[in-house]
């Protein structure tokens, strides 16, 4: 099981929405991170086989994905980060009309759905129309969708945007279940949703990738580069006009606790802070800095 994007490019126009990116993907969770327009949805949409890269190709298990025909279908689940639904259906006769469409007999289709109707907990929303449901319900019906092959490669576009804190949770030990024997790869911006399922994470920007690694790894690249520290609540803007605040949290009425990045300390008190993923998203992508979701 290996996907392969060999030095892969798409042109729009005047637009290189993705500049020769290169990744051998072997089963496990890959994490697509990177900020709003940095080609995410376009190289997985070429990934998923329903856009053609303008130069560079990709290959699963050696053979050209443009030359696997119908046994595509059965390797490949997409859940697009745009995912049109049939509003009138219902859960379970959407799942049944997908199933249908992907091939699967009428057996399969029933245990396939209730499986997975029970491991997304939709079971209980089933037959109620799709126009109904919430946005993390809807969400999760598209996850579902994705998986009704049990497809070898599982490639979700910004899965997790609409869903709830519960929901994440369930979501992403669903992932860690299925990935260990199948390739899951899954864009987003919200780097905690990825951090600790994936087992590499690939970072896009401008169309390129501009850095693989696991989160370790790439962690490592800010270590020594994120600093907490008190400061009065008075001084906050003026810190906020020359620090990178990536977190604060108030600490009673004049005391608020800064996290931050910078080469070096830039208060008396400031100490060294443990890491995390979202640090180095931050780092690369300073225009982010505490515009978060979720
Ligand atoms: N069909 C298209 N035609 C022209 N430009 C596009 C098209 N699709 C995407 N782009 C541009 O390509 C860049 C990458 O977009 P996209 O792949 O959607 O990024 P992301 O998913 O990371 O937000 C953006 O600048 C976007 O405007
Ligand atoms: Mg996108």
């Amino acid at each position: 099981m290996e996907l392969y994007v060999n030095n892969v490019s798409k042109q729009f126009k005047d637009k290189r929405a993705v500049d020769h990116v290169t990744l051998n993907i072997t089963p496990g969770v890959w994490g697509l991170l990177g900020a709003n327009g940095a080609g995410k949805t376009t190289l997985m949409r070429m990934i998923a086989g329903i856009m053609k890269p303008t130069s560079g190709r990709i290959e699963y298990d050696g053979i050209p994905i443009d030359r696997l025909k119908d046994e595509y279908r059965d390797i490949f689940g997409y859940l697009p980060q745009e995912f049109g639904f049939y509003p009138e259906f219902t859960v379970k006769n959407y799942l049944e009309y997908v199933s249908a469409l992907k091939g699967l007999t009428a057996k399969e289709s029933r245990r396939r759905i209730s499986d997975l109707l029970e491991q997304l907990t939709l079971t209980n929303v089933c037959n109620k129309k799709i126009a109904k449901l919430s946005g993390g319900m809807k969400r999760r019906v598209g996850i579902a969708q994705a998986l009704l092959n049990d497809p070898e490669v599982l490639i979700l576009d910004e899965p997790t945007s609409g869903l709830d804190p519960a929901e994440r949770v369930r979501f992403r030990n669903l992932l860690s279940e299925f990935a260990r024997d199948h390739i899951v790869l899954i864009s987003t911006h919200i780097v905690p949703d990825v951090e600790y399922i994936a087992t590499r994470n690939a970072v896009m920007k401008d169309g390129r990738l501009i850095s693989t690694g696991t989160t370790e790894e790439l962690v490592k690249l800010v270590d020594g580069k994120v600093w907490s520290a008190m400061i009065p609540t008075k001084y906050l803007p003026e810190y906020e006009q020359k620090l990178r605040i990536v977190n604060l949290r108030n600490e009673g009425d004049d005391q608020v606790s800064i996290r931050y990045l910078s080469e070096r300390p830039r208060t008396e008190d400031s100490v060294p802070a443990v890491p995390r993923l979202e640090d180095l998203y931050l780092w690369l992508f300073p225009q982010d800095t505490l515009e978060r979701e979720g």
